[in-house]
């Protein structure tokens, strides 16, 4: 290399970092010209009291100070005094006397509405006592006859057995049948099972076509009059009626007093050995 290139390098070298100076100078000279302040005057402004304009940390720790929030003032203590036993028991009855009033109330309420209930449908639960439906007519007269005669209903305590229609007249001139005359006129009678005797259930006797009462022995033809033993009276009876559909409904909330001894309207003889023997001598 020849000495005027080396020197022409080193020229450039030269004013190459000149330039670098330069630079670097005015940059320095920017920042300040942007709100720094010198050293020096910031040091004269400290001595002469002056207020010095924040500098960016200043207003960062002041910011970070704001957020903190300030410890809440430690409330005052207070003396602790024990409950008094009279006002706890006094509340406890309280709430056991509401307790039980609600309970009694929801109680009554619930009584009452099933009373409603059972006043507006009195049909819907046929039970013993009110009227019993107890099918259609053409259903029982099937089950008599399948039966061997009889048709019995645990609802109604009722035995059902065909009235002969022949017998109508006379049975309109039993005193005792007036009031169930409707229904022999359909063709039926509502015998209640309990014997005018002494109560107990008097079974029919399919043998014999009678009702035979296995306490003391009485006899009862299958319209339910009396035929023997130590009854009072014929069976006791309740109201049939059949509707224009054909449905059978026995009521049972009235018991009308079977017919007087010797009544007969039926003519219906044994028809075969009698269930209970010894019973035909009291009557
Ligand atoms: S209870 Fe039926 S005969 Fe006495």
């Amino acid at each position: 290399m020849s000495s005027a290139a080396i020197i022409a390098i080193a020229v450039a070298a030269i004013v190459l970092l000149a330039a670098v100076v330069l630079l670097s100078a005015a940059r320095k000279s920017d920042v300040r010209g942007a709100g720094a302040l010198s050293r020096e005057t910031r040091r004269r402004d400290r001595d002469a009291e002056i207020d010095l304009p924040l500098t960016g940390k200043d207003v960062e720790r002041a910011a970070v100070q704001a957020r903190v929030p300030a410890p809440a003032p430690a409330a005052p203590l207070s003396v602790w005094v024990a409950p008094d036993p009279d006002a706890i028991g006094v509340s406890r009855r309280q709430f056991l006397n509401r307790a039980t009033v609600t309970l009694m109330t929801a109680g009554l309420a619930s009584f009452a509405a099933a009373g409603f209930v059972a006043f507006l449908w009195p049909t819907a639960a046929p039970v013993f006592g009110g009227k019993v439906s107890v099918g259609k007519l053409d259903d029982i007269l099937s089950s008599i006859r399948s039966n061997a005669g009889f048709f019995y209903s645990s609802s109604a305590r009722s035995y059902i057995t065909v009235y002969p229609p022949e017998a109508l007249p006379k049975a309109k001139g039993v005193k005792e049948y007036a009031t169930v005359l409707g229904g022999m006129e359909n063709g039926v009678v509502a015998l209640y099972q309990k014997c005018p005797h002494l109560g107990c259930r008097v079974p029919e006797c399919k043998s014999s076509q009678w009702f035979e009462c296995p306490c003391h022995g009485s006899q009862y033809n299958r319209a339910g009059e009396k035929k023997g033993g130590p009854a009072p009276r014929g069976m006791d009876h309740f109201a049939v009626t059949v509707s224009g559909s054909g449905d059978v409904v026995i009521d049972t909330s009235t018991v009308f007093t079977g017919a007087p001894i010797g009544t007969n309207t039926t003519g219906q003889e044994a028809e075969g050995p009698h269930c209970i023997t010894g019973g035909g001598g009291h009557g």
